[in-house]
């Protein structure tokens, strides 16, 4: 079986462009570009890589992108005061805090109930969590919105589909599944308890891989002629990849020779290949249609608030 690759850096640029055509009629409109606000406290480098990302894409499109970039060492108090001075800002159209918040003395929670619903660019405030499930949502999370939008985009079959997501994340997991569940796939959630979790998988027409363990699903998770989605993004070096990985004559092996290091999804790619019929690699799947769908998402309620109609 031929493994067709789900290309999100190409996908996503299409999505950014017809995007770009929005964001300018939006500008002529109301006088000014939609703007998305992000804020971010600490030194995390993963973190740092995903907020450079996400204001190069606001920039390609047209949008005014705004950075509270904090320390390691800002108080919640401070954070707090950022998302209240944010929520008043008629500028403002989408507000976001960079998740992991730097240290244990951070409420995730509070952090997030902060941010106004009408801004809520992630989708993680419990009220728009609230919508997405009952189906009164005009945004959803971006990283399963990216997935849903790839899927589409490949004609990958979904309604009556058996789908497993493996995580249950409230960034990923949950949201996921509702969003599957939106599109009539009969949905599990697998994660770290679940027994047997190689026979749950193996059901699987849909795979979703979102738990943050390199390689953790292989050739035995796989059912043939499945669509698998790796949203896990792990970071492996010559010491903790497996031999088979180190292989120079495969595309991992080729780039820890080079670098030392090289980024693995959750599942295992020597394992698709030829076995899977569709497959959403690490890096360049989902990766890129997380941003884009951000994008999409700033405009969205930017109109929504505007009363511009969608
Ligand atoms: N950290 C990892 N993914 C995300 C995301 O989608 N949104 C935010 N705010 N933080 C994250």
């Amino acid at each position: 079986m031929n493994t067709m690759i789900l290309d999100g850096r190409k996908i996503s640029g299409q999505v950014l462009e017809t995007i770009r055509e929005d964001v300018m009629e939006f500008t002529e409109l109301t006088g000014r570009q939609p703007g998305l606000a992000v804020i971010h406290a600490g030194s995390d480098p993963a973190s740092a890589v995903y907020v450079k990302n996400k204001q190069k894409a606001c920039k390609s499109v047209g949008i005014d992108f705004r950075l509270i970039d904090l320390p390691d060492t800002a108080s919640p108090e401070t954070i707090l005061a950022a998302i209240d001075r944010l929520n008043e800002m008629d500028s403002c159209d989408g507000l976001l805090v960079q998740l992991p918040l730097p240290s244990p003395e951070f409420n995730e929670n509070e952090v997030i109930h902060r941010i106004a619903v009408a801004k809520d660019v992630d989708g993680f405030h419990p009220e728009s969590i609230g919508n997405l499930w009952s189906g009164a949502g005009i945004i959803a999370p971006c990283t399963p919105a990216g997935v849903m939008e790839l899927l589409k985009s490949y004609g990958v079959p979904i309604a009556g589909k058996s789908a497993v997501i493996v995580g249950r994340s409230n960034i990923v997991g949950k949201p996921m599944a509702a969003l599957l569940l939106r599109e009539h796939a009969t949905v599990t959630i697998a994660h770290s308890r679940s027994v047997d979790l190689p026979s749950i998988c193996r059901q699987a027409d849909i795979l979703v891989a979102a738990v943050g363990k390199p390689g953790l699903l292989g050739r035995e998770h796989i059912k043939p002629g499945s669509a698998v989605i790796d949203v896990g993004i792990n970071r492996i070096t010559l010491d903790n990849a497996r031999a088979a990985w180190r292989d120079p004559d495969t595309e991992i092996g080729a780039k820890l020779a080079a670098k030392g290091f090289a980024l693995i999804g959750d599942v295992d790619p020597l394992a698709v290949d030829g076995v899977a019929a569709w497959y959403s690699p690490v890096p360049g799947g989902v990766g890129p249609m997380t941003v884009a769908m951000l994008i999409k998402n700033t405009l969205i309620l930017a109109k929504k608030r505007n009363g511009i109609t969608l």
